[in-house]
């Protein structure tokens, strides 16, 4: 049967690129059904929709419809997909709040299928924690968020808020179009973010791990039907939604944790960047400064246990083994030989050093090595896409 997709298109200068997408989409053979708000019909002209799409395109909320009968109710009923994009900073914020008072946003209300946000703006816009809070209720809620693109933007701003390639708003609309169950009656275990070891009671040391490439792994695996434990440090990212999500705080708890799970699952990815130091004798109180300003203080660190290579020391035999190599030299002769000794199945390497992969980054570029020593590398691409990638991998072994 033919799939309607809604793409819904608010008022930011990058709504003309959604040309593009639409006629993608048609010739895939979609049903199209555009909506536009006022603002967006400032920067594109329905006309132009409305040739691509073959249909009427749908603006204003008083406009009698020949087709439906209700006209918000019956578009709404119609979608098997809502893709707002680009959105804008107000758009989301009325999503976020149930806001129903023009065309699109009374869609969005009336609306029980997947949404696609695709947010685009300013970068200071979109790093606004009152667009961030929305941002993460509406995840809550289940909504698919597209990240921005970093570069130049229209304002003259260089930064984050730029509307992602069209070539991959395409390819999220097609994964979420033909949901794929293959990891259903399966338990996956990541752990994701960084660790913390305490020195005294107000300061730890860490790392740069922020949990992106984890996280989405946990959602492209609970997308797939998986029963998905995420265990992560501290992140500043929402856990996905349908993801059983356990916060700790060391090294060591983050092991007690995934030893104490191990027996339940299929598959394990170790995408956390764990503190592989933790200090030999926390301080009982606050560590104070002295007079002495030539004191020099030294922290006495011990090695903490790793991780995945407990957990494949008791690996049972149907159990998959995932685990990242972070390097910045001899890349793949690192990675393999962290294959073995972590008894893994596939590993994930990484060099961190190159632009647009490693830590904090939305980007990664990434190489699969498997037992049997073959590689995979695939180019750079949104940390979302490498996680998609690394699932399948992980589909292929089982
Ligand atoms: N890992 C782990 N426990 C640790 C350290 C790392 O489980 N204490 C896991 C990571 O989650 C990752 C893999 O092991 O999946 C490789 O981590 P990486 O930081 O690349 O390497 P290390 O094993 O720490 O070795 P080195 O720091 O010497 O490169």
């Amino acid at each position: 049967m033919v799939k309607t997709v809604g793409i819904g298109i608010t008022g930011g200068i990058a709504s003309y690129k959604i040309a593009d997408l639409v006629s993608k989409l048609k010739k895939d053979d979609l049903d199209v059904i555009v909506m536009m708000t006022e603002g967006a019909s400032k920067f594109i002209t329905p006309l132009t929709l409305k040739t691509l799409s073959g249909r009427e395109v749908v603006t204003d909320l008083w406009t009698e419809s020949l087709e439906w009968k209700v006209q918000h109710i019956g578009v709404a009923e119609q979608l098997d997909l809502l893709v707002i994009a680009p959105a804008t900073a107000n758009f989301i914020a009325k999503m976020a709040h149930g806001l129903a008072d023009d065309l699109l946003s009374t869609v969005v209300v009336a609306n029980t299928a997947p949404v696609l946000v695709v947010p685009s703006m300013n970068t200071n816009m979109y790093n606004n924690p009152i667009v961030q809070d929305n941002i993460n209720t509406l995840v809550n809620y289940g909504y698919h968020f597209m990240d921005p693109d970093s570069g130049v933007l229209a304002c003259g701003v260089s930064g984050k808020g730029r509307l992602p390639e069209i070539a991959d708003i395409y390819q999220q609309i097609i994964a979420l179009l033909s949901p794929n169950n293959d990891l259903f009656g399966k338990r996956i275990m990541i752990n994701a973010g960084t660790t913390c070891e305490d020195i005294d009671p107000v300061r730890f040391i860490s790392n740069r791990g922020t949990g992106k490439m984890g996280f989405a792994l946990a959602r492209e695996a609970a997308q797939r039907g998986a029963d998905v434990i995420l265990v992560s440090g501290p992140s500043p990212l929402s856990a996905p939604p349908n993801v059983k999500h356990v916060s700790v705080w060391s090294a060591q708890e983050m092991c007690e944790i995934m030893l104490k799970y191990q027996s339940a699952c299929d598959v394990i990815i170790g995408a956390a960047a764990v503190g592989d130091f933790r200090i030999a004798n926390v301080a009982e109180q606050k560590m104070k400064k002295t007079e002495d300003k030539s004191r020099k203080l030294t922290l006495e660190l011990v090695e903490n246990p790793d991780i995945l290579k407990e957990l494949g020391k008791r690996k049972q035999d149907n159990l998959i083994m995932v685990g990242f190599a972070a390097e910045t030299e001899n890349v793949l002769e690192n990675a393999r030989k962290k294959l073995v000794s972590k008894n893994l199945d596939l590993i994930v390497a990484n060099d961190v050093t190159m632009e647009g992969a490693g830590f904090a980054t939305d980007t990664n570029i990434v190489t699969l090595i498997n037992r049997a020593g073959e590689l995979v590398a695939l180019p750079k691409m949104s940390k979302d896409m490498v996680a998609a990638a690394i699932i399948d991998r992980v589909v292929e072994l089982m």
